[in-house]
């Protein structure tokens, strides 16, 4: 069936709400919550005359009172871990998760939970409100009306300032309640891609890299894993193009948790695969960043410093000096992940071996992902059942055909991510495999829809749902290509 006889049109779905500004409202937010980030963090610095502050003010004044008076207001507000822009809740990209999680965690530690900007302001005005903000003592209880107290000494009335709310049981936002696993799984996701560029920039600058820090995240991994590994699975549809390194490593080391646990490995094994798949690529930090970006195809020389990776990962690991955490199979895992099975791949052996199970797990995690990730030398990636597809032809040459059925058996014939389109011609995304491998055709999907607002709504639906008469509510009938749609599959996962 073409595209084209479908009652839902490309241009539908991505269609804009008629006033433009509700779906902007979010980018508005991301760059708000940089720019109260990086004035708390100068202002920390520098006095008030000072000419980067200065610069800064400036720049953030232009957004904060363009959206002022688009929106008449601007109020953000924490709830949880999440910020709130007029009422809108804000996703944060991964770019933008450092600011997102230093403004969280400052207004959080001065108990601050909201501000409410009623009117335009001036540069003296923000600066006095930034002042006051980073002047409040932490953890004291009457801060937000302390901060007002100043801001009405500073003649300033149109700043409101409200204080944190406190939803129950946020002390342990660590301990996995069901609801707050999503949350959790987020946090531990951006929060292991900016430990692993930590990392490599450690390595990079030939100091010690702290790989305690990789396996206290791995073991948080290694239970959201066993709880519901749907979740992170569906966290490695974030398809960074920018951080292609770090959110790799990442998406392998969840690849190789699913695996894993399929293939009933304890918590200890699964905390050392998911380190090693954290740590295969790390020989790259030693490869120039030419090579590594490189547009075109690799000449000789470029292609023998490329298929350097794997011994120089084991090189670097190796010499950690947490060594301790380490062990052989760890380091094997590193040095076997570009093998093969026909021992075809890279490094070349001088004698024959069988590649490891940590290697051929992560073999193929890694493959998966670098297909379906955008590239410098290749933008438009395979789609998750293309990428299968070709996994599965080069089966047992590359690959171990076993380990590939567990994979595509974790992934589904519909892997999690794709975009699918119902009988019912809505248009559905992959969110969840059946259990049952016989209903692998029957997912658990997110309705693509729109509220009246233009938000995304989601709506889940599990195919395995009949009528009343035993008739399947709805069904696969085929899968599309996102880009064609313009959805941001990822958006439907955060
Ligand atoms: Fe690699
Ligand atoms: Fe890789």
């Amino acid at each position: 069936m073409e595209t084209t006889e479908l009652t839902i049109k490309p241009e539908r779905v991505s269609q804009k709400p008629p006033e433009g500004m509700k779906s902007d409202l979010s980018k508005w937010g991301n760059n708000l919550v940089t720019k109260f980030h990086v004035l708390m963090r100068i202002s920390q610095i520098y006095d008030s005359k000072n000419v980067a502050l200065n610069q800064f003010v400036q720049e953030s004044l232009e957004t904060i009172n363009t959206l002022i008076k688009k929106e008449g207001i601007l109020s953000l507000k924490i709830i949880r871990d999440d910020f709130f822009l007029n009422g809108q809740r804000l996703r944060y990209s991964v770019e933008g998760f450092t600011s997102f999680k230093y403004l969280s965690t400052q207004w959080k530690k001065r108990l601050i939970g909201e501000v409410i900007f009623k009117s335009p302001v001036d540069e003296e005005k923000l600066k006095d409100f930034i002042y006051a903000l980073i002047n409040l003592e932490e953890g004291r209880e009457e801060n937000a009306a302390l901060f007002e107290e100043q801001l009405a000494n500073h003649h300033i009335t149109s700043i409101e300032v409200n204080p944190l709310e406190v939803v129950e049981g946020e002390e342990e936002a660590f301990t996995l309640r069901k609801e707050d696993q999503r949350e959790t799984a987020k946090k531990v996701f951006f929060e292991t891609i900016g430990t692993i560029k930590e990392v490599i920039t450690q390595i990079k600058g030939k100091q010690y890299a702290d790989v305690r820090k990789l396996k206290r995240l791995a073991q948080k991994a290694v239970h959201l894993v066993i709880e519901d590994e749907s979740i992170l699975l569906g966290m490695t549809t974030i398809k960074n193009y920018d951080e292609y390194t770090f959110n790799h490593s990442v998406n392998v080391s969840i690849y190789s948790l699913a695996m894993g646990k399929r293939l009933g490995f304890s918590k200890k094994t699964l905390t050392e695969l998911g380190i090693t798949g954290l740590l295969h690529d790390i020989g790259k930090s030693k490869v120039p960043r030419e090579v590594l970006n490189k547009p075109a195809s690799l000449d000789e020389e470029e292609w023998g410093m490329m298929k350097k990776h794997p011994l120089m990962g084991v090189e670097i690991v190796l010499n950690l000096k947490q060594l301790g955490e380490i062990n052989p199979r760890m380091v094997v895992g590193i040095f076997d992940h570009h093998l093969k099975s026909d021992l075809s791949g890279y490094p070349k052996l001088f004698r024959k071996k069988k590649v490891s199970l940590f290697g051929r797990i992560i073999q193929i995690a890694d493959s998966y992902d670098a297909m379906t990730t955008p590239r410098i030398y290749k933008k438009t990636p395979y789609t998750p059942e293309q990428a299968l597809a070709l996994l599965l032809r080069e089966r047992t040459v590359h690959f171990d055909p076993l380990l590939l059925k567990i994979f595509i058996g974790l992934v589904g014939i519909f892997p999690i991510g794709s975009l699918v389109l119902l009988n019912t011609r809505e248009l559905g995304i992959v969110y969840k495999p059946n259990h049952d491998p016989k209903w692998l055709d029957r997912p658990t999907v997110i309705l693509v829809a729109r509220s009246e607002k233009g938000d995304a709504k989601k709506e889940v639906v599990d195919l395995i749902e009949t009528d009343g008469a035993g008739r399947y509510q709805r069904s696969i009938v085929k899968t599309l290509d996102p880009d064609k749609y313009h959805i941001d599959i990822a958006k439907y996962f955060l």
